[in-house]
Order: structure tokens, then sequence, then C-alpha cells
């Protein structure tokens, strides 16, 4: 990878656009918005690295085009499925969509036949799945050194607080896609990482696809308008049978996060036994930094990747099935075929409980 454009100068925009500089990769960052630009220049990127890189360029998306080998979609959720389409269009070498890879009710299909079809490979962002920590876990699950898990737990127990410290420009839910489930907000869409994580966890232990969702929402209204998810509680059970349970919320504060600052842990606890932990350090650029290096290698050597567009496409049923099991009031079982490519049919049957 030579080139990137990132879409978007936003939060994450920012992020990527520093992780592909330490990597030395030509980096252009486009935004609908000229104050979004300006803010990124002189705040965002500043107050996160220490000074703005001058070999960055801005443009606006209209000056933008040509060949780039990677094209990074760092916009609200609504956005990511147009942007995907168009970019696929230029036929980079990679496009990475940030997660969510839609609002709940978006239709995915056109892009998971046309990213089939393509030389172009497609990632979603859920970054935590390639990290150092989850990586170990899913090697020692699939190596069977737990024997076979009977259930899993992942939450993402995190008051979206720390999420607006990182944008102070937005007074609140309200002002942006996160108060709006609608959009891909709340806590379902914008914790959808747990989700995700159990999906790539079930698989490695050899539990295969999420099979049944069962979820209890806590959706609210604000006098500001916004009409979000702020806990979403789901019950999970796979094709193999394992049952597990996911916990995503933007209420708990202060936020249930890594072991400490700069550090993941890994820990296996066994009856009798002294813990076995594994510190695992790193920072918050060292994610994204990580990321881009595995699209890298992924393309490279055109290895699968467990941020494959499949995986993103898998996560983005789930979140739909939850809001729609909590709107029937029913257990829903997702149909499992195609096992590929299109989110298919999501629901084949109901059934109250
Ligand atoms: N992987 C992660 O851990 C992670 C972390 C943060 C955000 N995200 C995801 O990244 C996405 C963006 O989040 P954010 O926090 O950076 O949002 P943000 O509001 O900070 O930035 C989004 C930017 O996109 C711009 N934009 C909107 N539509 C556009 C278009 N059509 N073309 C060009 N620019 C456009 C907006 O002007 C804005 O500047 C969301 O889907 C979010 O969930 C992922």
């Amino acid at each position: 990878m030579n080139t990137v454009r990132i879409v978007g100068a936003g939060s994450i925009g920012t992020h990527h656009a520093h992780a592909a500089r330490q990597l030395g990769w030509s980096v252009t960052v486009t935004d609908v918005s000229e104050a979004a630009l300006e803010r990124m220049r002189r705040d965002l990127y500043p107050s996160r690295y220490g000074a703005w890189d001058e070999a960055i360029t801005q443009l606006s998306p209209d000056r933008a085009q040509g060949h780039f080998d990677l094209v990074i979609i760092g916009t609200p959720p609504d956005s990511h499925v147009p942007l995907a389409l168009a970019a696929l269009s230029e036929s980079p070498v990679a496009i990475l969509i940030e997660k969510p890879l839609a609002p709940p009710a978006a239709t995915v299909e056109q892009l998971a036949a046309r990213a089939a079809d393509s030389a172009t490979r497609v990632f979603v962002g859920y970054d935590h799945v390639v990290g150092r920590a989850a990586q170990m876990i899913a090697r020692e699950l699939a190596a069977g050194v737990v024997g076979r898990p009977l259930t899993i737990d992942v939450e993402f127990r995190e008051h979206w607080a720390g999420i607006f410290r990182a944008h102070p420009w937005l007074a609140g839910p309200a002002d942006s896609y996160l108060g709006f489930s609608e959009a891909g907000g709340g806590a379902a869409g914008e914790h959808s990482h747990a989700m995700n994580l159990w999906q790539f966890f079930a698989e490695a232990a050899g539990a295969g696809r999420v099979r049944q969702v069962q979820a209890a929402m806590d959706y609210i209204s604000t006098s500001d308008g916004a009409a979000y998810d702020r806990l979403c509680l789901l019950l999970l059970r796979t094709e193999s049978g394992l049952l597990g349970r996911v916990v995503q919320d933007v209420v708990t504060l202060p936020a249930e996060l890594g072991c400490k600052p700069g550090a993941d842990a890994v820990i296996l606890r066994r009856p009798d036994q002294e813990d076995d932990v594994r510190i695992i350090h790193k920072t918050r650029p060292d994610d994204f930094i990580d990321e881009l290096r595995h699209i890298e290698r992924c393309c490279r050597d055109g290895v699968p990747s467990p941020i494959d567009l499949r995986h993103g496409l898998e996560t983005q049923r789930l979140i739909r099935a939850a809001h729609e099991t909590a709107r029937l009031g029913t257990r829903i079982t997702l149909d499992l075929a195609p096992p590929e490519g299109g989110d298919g049919a999501p629901i084949r049957s109901q059934q109250h409980v």
C-alpha cells in the first residue's frame, strides 16, 4: 500500500490519517465540510499527536478522484454504503468501511454482490478482532486450551462521555448519528464491537454462526430530539447450540475498559491454579496502525481476515435483529443461507417467548 484516501475528517479519519503516516503512506483526506478539515488540521490532529503533519493533503471530495491503493470510509453510517459503492468503481486494492456497516434497516445486498464480483478487498472496521488480545484468545480457543466453551460473554459497558470527549464540537447525542438508533447510533450500533467480538470468538471456538437472537433494549427519547437505545442486551445461540450473552451500553460510568490505560490483559483462570495473566501493552494509535498493517498483509498474501466484509455483514444482521426482536417481543431465528455475501432475508421464523 502506498496511497490512501480517507473520506471523513472526523475523529476516526484523524486516527487513520496518523496511522497511515506512521506506515509511511501518502495520505489524502476529504470531507464535505471545510470546517471539519480545518478542525482536523488545527485541533484534532495536533492535540492527539503533537503537531499537524504537513505531508497530509486535504481536499474537497470532488477534487480527490483518481487511483488510491486504499480508500477508508470514516463518515457517519448512513453514507457508508453509497460511498463504498462509489469507491468500488475506482478499483482500489482495498476499501475499509468503518463500523457499523450501515444503519439497521439499510440495504446492503448490492454492496455485497458488487464486492463479491470485484478484485477489491472490502473490510469493515471492527478493529478489536485484529488486536493482539483478541487474536491470542482466538488462537487458544481454536487450540482447545480451555476445552470446548459452553458459553461466551462479551460486554462493552462504556458511557459515551468518552466518545463526546473525542468530539468536543458535539454538544450531545442529538448532534450526530450517535443519538439515533435508526441512523446506526445508540448502544447497538456504536458499541457493536461487542457483537462482532462474540461472533469472532464463537467461530474460533468452532461453534459456528449466530442462529438465534433475543434482545432486551432500553430506548429513550430526549427533549432535544435524540431517540436511541442506551442499553442493548442480547442472548445469542449459534448453529451448534452454544448459548451466550452480549451487553452493550452507553450508560456505565466509569466505563469498564481494558485492564489499565495503555494495556489489555488476557487472563486464563483455572480452578486451584494461579491466574495466567498476560499483559499486552498498546496505545490507542497502535490499534489503528495494527489494523492498517493487517489490511496490507491480507491484501499482499491473499489470506482471509476477520474484518472481511462478510463478518461486517454478519454483525450488521445482528444489529438489525436486535432492534427487530425488541420491537416484536420475540426471539428471532436467522436464516443462515446464503453463508457469505448478501445479508439475505434475516428472519426465517419468530417464536413468541
Ligand atoms: N473502529 C473504531 O473504533 C471507531 C472509532 C470511532 C468511530 N468509528 C466509526 O467511524 C465513523 C465516523 O465516526 P467519527 O466519530 O469519525 O464521526 P465524526 O462526526 O467525527 O466525523 C465524520 C466526518 O464525516 C464527514 N462526512 C459526512 N458525510 C460525508 C461524505 N459524504 N463525504 C465526505 N465526508 C463526509 C463529516 O463532515 C464529518 O467530518 C462512524 O461509523 C463510527 O462508528 C469507529
